[in-house]
């Protein structure tokens, strides 16, 4: 079968590489991909955001099943599309996307169906923000409605510094994501990330990771895509993950049924988990970036094969193998990221990285200048290695990492901290 993947990150470097290890493929076609992609697949530089040249892509290619990797595609429809043109993909629809596309959404949803998450307020008035945090007693976080590419999220200190946000995003902080504040309650304990697939009704759990959002050691500086991560997480025990099926995952898959969008995809559950059980923070409709470069070297099964069933509606057939071994994965970053940073700085010693055991490198940011790679982005290079404990996987990675020449980028040297 030839397979389109949607994306060009490190998330989507990982998939390439497990998707290539898959019986049911054929031929990998990426779009656009990045220069660690072009070196194990086709890459073509179409653009997601033009739904009828993607559509004419598939036609041209003779692509059977697209593999959408990135949010934007998903909130904005790509997949309806292609379902219209008759073409099968992976994913949720554009009404099945909103859990990710807008916070007020799925805070609704959580109310409506019991769901556990905090207190919270929406507005699109910003007199009305200000009256309901005047109301509310301890700390809130100030968030943009909509995707606001992981920055539309203010945690003040104090209802000061909170009407400061909510000013800010009526003012147009974060564009069109901003029109409407979502308002909610501070929330106490240890995050974590949970995973699982479904295809509308049937629900399988993937793996749990951490991810390390700060730019700093010690988690400080400021907010980025995520650092590094981890999988598992040890915060999620057996019996916090079979509480997160069931009263997050579980109920959620069945309240999109209930209403008609059933949820098809990858569900990516952003937990808190405090003194009483998981709380929802947040959901994403995609894998999660970098934390997918940790979970899929441990997945000894098919991801083809549980793709194509999330979207056929045959998951109940499936059944995913994981390894015992743990996985890390750290982030190397342009230098100044994630404020202004220059690209086209060199990069050496890559193959001698990759040739340390248990090693994956996955490229986020990459371009081939001739005979070397050049950065071309913010977050450039994951390092992933898997080992028996989240220390040993910690130790190869940054072995690996060390070999690596590229005097323009940096990373954090802590990926892993809290399981080790
Ligand atoms: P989000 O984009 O919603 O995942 O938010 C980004 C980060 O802000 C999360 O990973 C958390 O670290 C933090 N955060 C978001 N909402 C809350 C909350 N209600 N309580 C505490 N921290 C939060
Ligand atoms: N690592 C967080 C995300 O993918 O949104």
């Amino acid at each position: 079968m030839n397979i389109l993947l949607i994306g060009s990150g490190g998330r989507e470097h990982a998939l390439a590489w497990a998707l290539l290890q898959s019986p049911l493929l054929t031929r990998l076609v990426c779009a656009p991909g990045n220069g660690g992609i072009a070196a194990i697949a086709e890459c073509i530089d179409v653009s997601a955001e033009d739904h009828a040249a993607i559509v004419d892509l598939c036609r041209r290619e003779n692509i059977g099943f697209v593999i959408i990797g990135p949010e934007g595609p998903l909130v904005a429809g790509l997949g309806d599309a292609l379902a219209a043109a008759g073409i099968e993909y992976f994913g949720p629809s554009k009404a099945a996307a909103q859990l990710e596309g807008s916070k007020g959404y799925t805070k609704d949803l959580c109310r409506e169906f019991d769901i556990p998450t905090g207190a919270y307020g929406r507005f699109t008035d910003k007199a009305a923000a200000k009256a309901y945090l005047s109301g509310v007693a301890g700390r809130v976080v100030v968030k943009a409605d909509g995707l606001a590419a992981g920055k539309g999220v203010v945690i003040p200190e104090t209802h000061a510094e909170a009407e400061v946000a909510i000013d800010a995003c009526f003012a147009g902080a974060f564009g069109a994501a901003g029109t409407e504040v979502v308002i909610e309650a501070f929330l106490d304990g240890e995050e974590a990330s949970f995973f699982a697939l479904s295809d509308g009704s049937h629900v399988v759990p993937l793996a749990t990771a951490q991810d390390h959002k700060r730019v700093g050691d010690g988690d400080t500086g400021p907010n980025t895509g995520g650092m590094g991560a981890y999988s598992p997480a040890p915060v999620m025990t057996r019996a916090m993950i079979d509480r997160t099926m069931a009263e997050i995952i579980r109920p959620t898959i069945d309240a999109m049924a209930t209403r008609g969008t059933p949820f098809k995809g990858v569900l990516f559950a952003g937990l808190m988990i405090g003194a009483d059980g998981p709380k929802l923070i947040e959901f994403n409709v995609r894998f999660g970036d970098p934390e997918t470069q940790a979970l899929l070297p441990r997945l000894k099964s098919d991801l083809l094969a549980a793709l194509l069933a999330s979207a056929r509606g045959t998951l109940a057939a499936v059944e995913l193998a994981w390894s015992d071994d743990a996985a890390l994965c750290v982030v190397m970053a342009a230098n100044g990221y994630p404020g202004t940073f220059v690209r086209g700085s060199e990069i050496r010693g890559l193959d001698a990285a990759a040739a340390c055991p248990g090693v994956q490198i996955f490229h986020a940011g990459t371009q081939k200048n001739g005979d070397h790679f050049v950065a071309n982005g913010g977050r450039v290079l994951n390092i992933a290695a898997r080992g028996a404990t989240v220390a040993a996987a910690q130790q190869r990675a940054y072995a690996a990492l060390d070999k690596v020449d590229w005097p323009g980028g940096f990373s954090r040297r802590d990926i892993g901290w809290r399981a080790v």
